[in-house]
């Protein structure tokens, strides 16, 4: 009963965050945000949930004056990356990795792990609300398919996109990509 209220609580949740970004312009208050501490503070949030997987940080390239400090809506930046590190977590055999690239103009997040990976076919409808390739499969470690839905928009609303590929860990990777300097800021 306790898991059912809980599991409820989180479908609420998501689908008030889900519908606020899908019905356009959410009041995003851009701000600096330290990508490293961000990363750091949500592996040392989410690892602990799966001891059988290892969340670490992959390689991160700095930008060329040495900041890790990008501009985002830091509650919905965090949340893009929970939902993805949650999904990783998820799918991994034993690993997941976080990493990060900035350069001048853009920054980029990506998470890694070295489960089954996402089939080429699907790269695209993943993202779509409420959709799950592997229903039947896991029905029970239950999300409810909008993670990925919420991603999208989060990137959107920074003016950039998500991206989903091939991992070298073996599994799926997904990214975050988005103008380090937001317009007007
Ligand atoms: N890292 C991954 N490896 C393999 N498949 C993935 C991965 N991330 C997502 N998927 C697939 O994409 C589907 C959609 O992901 P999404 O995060 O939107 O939903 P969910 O994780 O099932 O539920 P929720 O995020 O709402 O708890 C998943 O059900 C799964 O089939
Ligand atoms: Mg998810």
């Amino acid at each position: 009963m306790d898991g059912d209220i809980d599991d409820l609580d989180r479908l609420v949740d998501e689908m008030l965050v889900y519908t606020r970004l899908e019905r356009g312009s959410p009041e995003l208050t851009f701000q600096a945000v330290d990508l490293s501490a961000l990363v750091d503070q949500v592996i040392g949030e989410l690892a602990p949930l799966r001891s059988s997987v290892r969340v670490e940080r992959g390689a991160c390239v700095l930008a060329d004056d040495g900041s890790t400090v990008v501009e985002a809506e830091p509650h919905y930046l965090r949340r893009a990356l929970s939902n993805l590190i949650t999904n990783a977590m998820r799918h991994a055999e034993t690993r997941v990795q976080v990493s990060f690239v900035i350069d001048a103009e853009r920054a980029q997040l990506a998470v890694d792990d070295d489960g089954p990976g996402v089939p080429e076919e699907a790269w695209e409808k993943v993202f779509a609300p409420f959709l799950r390739l592997d229903d039947s499969r896991t029905r029970a470690s239950g999300g409810h398919g909008l993670g990925l839905s919420i991603v999208r928009r989060i990137s959107y609303w920074h003016g950039g996109r998500s991206q989903i590929g091939h991992s070298e860990l073996g599994g799926a990777r997904f990214s975050l990509v988005w103008p380090r300097k937001q317009p007007g800021q």
